[in-house]
């Protein structure tokens, strides 16, 4: 098993190995010992295959144990799904010891970590997310929150976890689909801020073996280290998303609008890989980077199995980027690549913006 610290308002450890699953509670109980009622919250896709094993791992350690299952999907990440983990704490008397278990994808920990806190002003939360985006991306760095009509993650909190448990066993039951959506945001590391990792998926692209990657757990848990490591040294930098964490929402500001106009039938990295494309043939058309670069992104991207264009026009981008919660004020921080490795925060109004996508 690997322990990767992260330092921010509260250090936490991301543990990340084989059959973490059956051992959750052990490691849980370990830090955090005065607890006595855990709520495990996971959606109906997870629940048959890990919820019962999370429960066991943690009744052993004498937690009394509810849950809340929603129906697996984006369109659950509201507040009704709240409001229903805040009644079941309510009515099992859970107090400021007690704990949150997120188990599954973005959404369940993004929903569970944002019930822990809001909960009695802010309890607990330890995140198990079992799908690669989750591990790679979401899980980590304490942003917790709920969708509204108006838009992705409007509502929500910084809340850091107690401890991150990623079970590489999940890795290898994903839905394919589920495990390439989740390739976008380990590619959008290589990408911002790590050469190293472009190369090593370079070459497992060149040899011809990136749709197999699923199959070959050793390599991905090397892969997926890597993001950790990534995450967590942004996150140690900028715990509040008011600077270089910001390099993290490379691809998402227009993923997002394409996200949202497909009404969430789209998967969320699928999206993300499609801004990645069009923010790589925008910056090429605007001179910013070199014909090289830009098809090696596309490359990687394609090689994956991911789409790097989407039929959005600019107005409608633009229109749909002018109501993310990134913006501030009158511009929107975009994050470009002209380089592999390193990004840039660029703000623009919504007509530089336009500008740029034409
Ligand atoms: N998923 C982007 C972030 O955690 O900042």
């Amino acid at each position: 098993m690997d322990r990767i610290n992260i330092q921010a308002s509260t250090d936490y450890e991301v543990l990340i190995g084989k059959g973490l699953i059956d051992s959750c509670g052990t490691h849980i109980r370990e830090c955090l010992f005065r607890a006595q009622k855990a709520l495990i919250v996971t959606d109906s896709n997870v629940a048959p295959l890990y919820l019962g094993r999370v429960k066991s791992s943690l009744e052993r350690e004498g937690f009394s144990v509810s849950d809340y299952v929603f129906e697996a999907g984006e369109e659950k990440k509201n507040i009704d799904s709240i409001a229903g983990m805040w009644a079941v704490m309510a009515e099992e008397e859970f107090t400021r010891t007690d704990i949150v278990v997120s188990l599954g994808g973005g959404v369940a920990t993004d929903m569970g970590g944002f019930a822990a806190a809001t909960f009695l002003r802010g309890i607990k939360v330890v995140q198990i997310p079992t799908s690669l985006l989750a591990m790679a991306d979401a899980a980590l760095g304490g942003k917790t929150g709920i969708d509204l009509p108006q838009g992705k993650n409007l509502v929500g909190a910084f809340h850091q976890p107690s401890m991150v448990i990623e079970d590489t066993d999940c890795l290898a039951t994903l839905p394919s689909e589920v495990f390439t959506e989740g390739m976008a945001e380990v590619i959008k590391y290589a990408f911002i801020m790590d050469k190293e990792l472009y190369g090593v998926l370079s070459e497992i692209a060149d040899s011809g073996k990136a749709m197999s990657l699923q199959e070959d757990i050793d390599t991905l848990t090397k892969i997926l280290i890597s993001c950790v490591k990534d995450k967590a040294e942004v996150i140690t930098e900028d715990e509040k998303d008011n600077g270089r964490r910001q390099i993290l929402n490379y691809g998402h500001t227009i993923g997002h609008v394409i996200e949202r106009n497909s009404n969430f039938t789209l998967a969320h990295g699928v999206c993300v890989a499609k801004g990645m494309g069009i923010i790589t043939d925008a910056c090429l058309k605007s001179s910013m980077m070199s014909a090289d670069t830009a098809e090696s992104i596309k490359d990687l991207i394609k090689a994956y199995g991911l789409p790097t264009e989407d039929p959005i026009t600019p107005e409608d981008a633009v229109s749909g980027a002018m109501n993310d919660k990134k913006k501030r004020g009158d511009t929107i921080s975009l994050i470009l690549v002209n380089e592999i490795g390193k990004a840039e925060i660029k703000k623009m109004t919504p007509e530089e913006l336009l500008e740029f996508l034409r």
